[in-house]
């Protein structure tokens, strides 16, 4: 999950939770700028305190997600957002944003953890899901899907 972040200078991770991927992603590459949204202001207050370098932003990510217009061209998104069940009214906006994120460069990549062997979301036809690969060390096995233009 974290692997692919090794290659970018801004990183976004979406539901970053009791932050095992973003201990990952902060270990694997310190240096990058790394931008973490989580809902629960419990476990985001854990986070911001455990990793004072990130930026931690605590609340549904469609209703901060301002900080991504001010990014670089180039950026990541990893994701770990449970997007078959998550409430209708949050689906929604949550991938019109980073829909619109990933159609204004070609160097921006999404990918999504997932327990589902379909893709996670309806996209328009200018972005392309690819499945990456199983991670078996996770409980259940995990999937990687990568979401970009082409
Ligand atoms: C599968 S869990 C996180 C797994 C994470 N890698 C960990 O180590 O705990 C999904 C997380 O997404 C968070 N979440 C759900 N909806 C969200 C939203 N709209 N915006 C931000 N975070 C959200 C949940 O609170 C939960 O912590």
């Amino acid at each position: 999950m974290a692997q692919p972040a090794d290659q970018f200078d801004t990183i976004i991770e979406l539901g970053a939770g009791t932050g095992v991927i973003t201990d990952a992603l902060v270990e694997r590459n310190p240096s990058a700028r790394l931008i973490a949204f989580e809902l629960d202001p419990a476990l985001a207050g854990k986070l911001a305190a455990r990793h004072p370098g990130i930026e931690v932003v605590a609340g549904r990510f469609h209703e901060q997600a301002q900080i991504l217009d001010s990014l670089p061209e180039r950026a990541l998104i990893v994701s770990a957002l449970p997007f078959r069940s998550l409430p209708k009214e949050v689906i929604r906006p949550t991938t019109v944003i980073l829909a619109r994120f990933l159609m204004q460069n070609v160097a921006r990549s999404l990918v999504q953890f997932t327990y589902q062997p379909r893709t996670p979301f309806d996209v328009p036809t200018s972005l392309t899901w690819r499945w990456r690969r199983v991670i078996w060390r996770n409980t259940p096995p995990a999937g990687v899907w990568e979401l970009r233009q082409g």
